[in-house]
């Protein structure tokens, strides 16, 4: 028989994070929204679930601005339910800001391990970073989504940005020096290839279905389509990467650091034709934003066959009632994860979930 695994969250313990000094969270229902005034920490615990997933902020804080300001180390402790079965997940920042983390009272010995244990997409304001950010932003996009599911991913990325450094740091001594070690340039090359090839193919192979899933949210979100395109751009779809590391070899050498390779990977979004970013309208872009978080959802669940935890901070804030019925829709009727909701108002957020759902939780701040 086959049927869909989930994580529930049901309680979730907070030691001096962020502006939390102690508190405890007890979850009791699928969907919870968090609402409070600006300010109180409803973000903060959103967070602090993401982190229990990726052991790490969602908003690229070093781990020290999370420690709460009057105080040394942090704590995040999460008790999470699948089939009955309880699991431990915790955190703990040691006042030497050193690392562990723990999946029932086991620490790892490398935190990659965990990723994927328990899946989790955030939706969140900043978000809108993909679309206008550096294409860094979108390869964050694609790398956080193939971590999730496909552990080895991980580690042919970390690889890859492993000898990708020590490239760049070889072609500087060079141009130092005035010599350029060819041996280790070659292993280095070789070492580049095969990682940077298989990421290459993860990406490809993802791109194929998610990117389609991305405007089937979209439309559905936003009623049309809008011509939305977005497609996969990679130095290595017209060539492989030995032959592109041969030819920018003299390039490279000048500027002093690699200039092919997946880390120039990109996406190329488009409406009607023109760049989104700059052509969009506000609307358009918050509906391509949820449409990214919801096939993101969904890939994650089609292929681990886990459902993951949901956060969603300030979504209402920005959206048309059209689009915040559409999505609250989506969020109970089809899927059948964990949702956290953050809102400022407590009513708002009560009515609107109220008219989809006979039973959710409101934590007020
Ligand atoms: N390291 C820290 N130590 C103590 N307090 C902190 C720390 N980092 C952040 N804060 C406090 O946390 C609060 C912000 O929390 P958070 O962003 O979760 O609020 P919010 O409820 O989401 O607000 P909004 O509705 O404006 O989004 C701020 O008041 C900030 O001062
Ligand atoms: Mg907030």
């Amino acid at each position: 028989m086959y049927f869909a695994l989930m994580f529930l969250l049901k309680q979730l313990n907070l030691v001096q994070f962020r502006n939390y000094i102690q508190k405890q969270f007890v979850f009791k229902d699928r969907i919870v929204g968090i609402v409070g005034p600006n300010g109180t920490g409803k973000t903060n615990v959103l967070d602090a679930i993401y982190y229990l997933s990726f052991t790490k902020s969602y908003f690229n804080r070093p781990d020290a601005q999370n420690v709460h300001h009057a105080y040394q180390g942090l704590r995040i402790d999460g008790v999470y339910e699948s089939n009955k079965v309880l699991s431990n997940i915790t955190c703990v920042i040691r006042e030497n800001l050193k690392k562990e983390f723990s999946f029932d009272n086991e620490i790892y010995n490398k935190l990659s391990l965990h990723i994927g244990k328990i899946p989790c997409v955030m939706i969140a304001p900043d978000d809108v970073q993909i679309i206008t950010g550096t294409s860094e932003e979108r390869r964050k996009l694609m790398d956080s989504l193939l971590s999730q599911i496909y552990p080895d991913y991980l580690k042919y990325l970390i690889a890859y940005n492993k000898v990708l450094q020590q490239r760049n740091s070889l072609l500087k001594l060079a141009a130092e020096s005035g010599s350029l070690d060819s041996i280790l340039l070659e292993t280095l090359n070789e070492q580049l290839v095969k990682n940077g090839e298989i990421i290459f193919e993860y990406r490809q192979d993802l791109l194929k279905k998610y990117l389609l899933n991305i405007i089937s949210k979209y439309t559905h979100i936003a009623g049309q389509n809008d011509q939305i395109q977005i497609a996969y751009q990679s130095q290595l779809l017209g060539q492989n990467l030995d032959k592109l590391l041969e030819q920018s070899l003299s390039k490279d050498k000048i500027l002093q650091r690699t200039s092919v390779g997946i880390h120039k990977d990109d996406l190329i979004i488009t409406i009607q034709g023109q760049p989104f970013k700059q052509e969009a309208s506000q609307g358009q872009r918050k509906s391509l934003l949820f449409a990214i978080r919801l096939a993101e959802w969904e890939f994650i669940k089609e292929i681990k066959g886990l459902s993951p935890i949901l956060l969603m901070d300030d979504i209402f804030e920005k959206l048309d009632e059209r689009r915040m019925i559409q999505l609250l829709e989506w969020v109970s009727k089809y899927n059948d994860g964990q949702v956290f909701i953050t809102d400022t108002h407590q009513q708002r957020v009560s009515e609107l979930l109220g008219t989809h759902l006979k039973s959710f939780q409101v934590i007020e701040l």
